[in-house]
């Protein structure tokens, strides 16, 4: 089981500070005021086919080079906030990075997961994380990828989420209480938090006892976050000894290693997802072949990863800034007690749930869906020909004050009645997507969040360093804190 120790989060710490990005590089901030109130130049983005009453897609190519990176960089859901609010729901961005129509708004973000036509494909993702992730469950396209689901579904009923749990439980529970630092206002929440959804991967994805294969375990774990970080490289070929060659590296040893496990696996018995997906078949007898099994499962391990970590650390930061909540949420883990936490005890922490669906609204771990169109199309009444990049924007979408008065304000009781502000437009609250490839992960990934945040709750009560204490996100990719985020942990009893 990984540790995290004072030394380590202190180099992170450092590393944070010291490494030099868009997001913290002295000057930024001006720049990025400044780029705001420039207006672009507008220009069409293609003609819509003559006697067509289709309209035309406009927008710009911000600043030589980086295009519009520093804007989004910073500001993220904001950024897409003020474009929506001065060009409306659709807005090209010529960027040199990856030229895309952003998709605004939950009227553009529902006709895009919808997708009634068939007209747009998951293609849109592989510039971003395709050579890393190739196969997976998310870029597959239309019947090939309902195929692929109706098997892969199978290993998310409702009978296979009580086994994982059982596994989930039993490292959450261990790690929580013996390897984190308490008392220490300098602890990081976020390195802690990818860790410990680490270790949880190695025993309920890959089917490792906590403690064994330790060397095995660490080689594949590392490898894993060097290919989920290469989707961010600046540099976006195989040239070592770059990020991104890196990756395509990092990826050749997770084949290696789950080619060998899906043969050890194969006619097992066990719990862990790995050995389900071997068995699993749909209802016609289909199977997974081999490959199929090592695609799937490094797609599932990026997936689940940082998707569960930002969810719990975006909770626990809002519960150490709330402490109403945090104590009503207490109360009701009291309840459960100590005693093991199955799927049905879980589902009685309701104000978790309130807490999580607020949390990702305001801090959306994936914030945005991408898209490729197959054919020539449209797009509320615009013209998109084929091949163009299309992004909708669940995390922009949570922070429309048409449907969330005071958007920014951390109130979880939007989420119920008579309120239900989340309820007043089909996509005015899509943070598991929508769609034919809506989450298939996402009963799993609460009931590990809620399992975290209970057994948190149960032994520590969660405190920021000083009460002015705000962190900031990087959106450069899934919204990270930008300094690791401190939370001090005072053991209760
Ligand atoms: C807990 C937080 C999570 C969030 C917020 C989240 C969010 C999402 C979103 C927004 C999509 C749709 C992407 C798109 O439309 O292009 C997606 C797809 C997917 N997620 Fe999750 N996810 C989470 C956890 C998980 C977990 C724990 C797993 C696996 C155990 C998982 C597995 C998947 C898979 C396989 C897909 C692709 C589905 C398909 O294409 O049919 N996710 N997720």
């Amino acid at each position: 089981m990984a540790t995290i120790s004072t030394p380590e989060y202190l180099l992170d710490k450092a590393k944070r500070r010291f490494t030099p990005s868009i997001t913290n590089f002295p000057g930024m901030g001006a720049l990025e005021r400044r780029l705001l109130q420039t207006d672009f130049p507008q220009k069409p983005m293609a003609t819509p086919p003559p006697g067509s009453d289709l309209k035309t897609i406009m927008g710009d190519a911000g600043l030589p080079v980086v295009g519009h990176m520093v804007e989004m960089f910073r500001g993220g859901p904001d950024y897409l906030l003020h474009l929506y609010r001065k060009y409306g729901p659709l807005y090209y961005a010529d960027s040199p990075a990856l030229a895309a129509v952003a998709a605004l708004g939950p009227d553009a973000a529902q006709a895009v997961y919808s997708n009634r036509n068939k007209d747009f494909s998951q293609q849109g993702w592989v510039p971003v994380i395709g050579p890393f992730f190739h196969r997976g469950l998310m870029l597959l396209d239309f019947d090939e990828h309902m195929y692929h689901r109706r098997i892969m579904q199978e290993a998310f009923v409702r009978t296979r989420l009580v086994g994982y749990q059982e596994q989930v439980d039993q490292v959450v529970t261990q790690v929580i209480a013996n390897d984190w630092v308490t008392n220490d206002s300098r602890f990081l929440m976020y390195p802690a938090m990818k860790e410990l959804t680490l270790d949880i991967a190695s025993m309920v994805f890959m089917g490792h006892e906590p403690g064994s294969d330790h060397e095995l375990v660490t080689k594949v774990n590392k490898a894993f976050t060097t290919t989920t970080r290469a989707g961010n490289a600046i540099i976006r070929t195989g040239v070592p000894p770059f990020t991104w060659w890196r990756g395509l590296k990092a990826r050749e040893l997770l084949e290696d290693y789950f080619r060998a496990r899906v043969a050890e696996r194969r006619g097992k018995e066990g719990s862990d997802l790995l050995t389900v997906l071997c068995q699993t078949e749909d209802e016609d007898g289909n199977k997974f072949s081999d490959d199929d099994i090592v695609n799937h499962m490094i797609f599932l391990m990026m997936a689940a990863h940082d998707t569960s970590t930002s969810t719990a650390t975006t909770m626990i930061y809002h519960l150490a800034k709330n402490p109403e909540w945090q104590e009503r949420c207490r109360d009701e883990s009291d309840r459960l007690g100590d005693g093991p936490a199955d799927i049905e005890s879980l589902d009685k922490l309701e104000s978790l749930d309130l807490v999580m669906n607020e949390s990702i609204r305001l801090v959306t771990p994936v914030q945005w869906a991408m898209r490729q169109t197959v054919r020539d199309t449209e797009l509320l009444g615009h013209y998109l020909p084929k091949g163009t990049n299309v992004i909708a924007y669940p995390g922009m979408n949570h922070r429309l004050e048409e449907f969330y008065p005071d958007p920014m304000k951390f109130d979880p009781l939007r989420f119920t009645e008579p309120r239900n502000e989340h309820k007043q437009h089909r996509y005015a609250f899509s943070p598991f997507g929508g769609g034919a490839h809506k989450c298939i992960g996402m009963a799993f990934g609460q009931f590990e969040v809620k399992t975290i945040l209970h057994r948190l709750l149960r032994k520590y009560r969660l405190e920021l360093p000083h009460s002015g204490y705000t962190t900031e996100w990087d959106y450069g990719g899934m919204p990270v804190p930008k300094d690791g985020m401190h939370i001090v942990l005072r053991p209760l009893r």
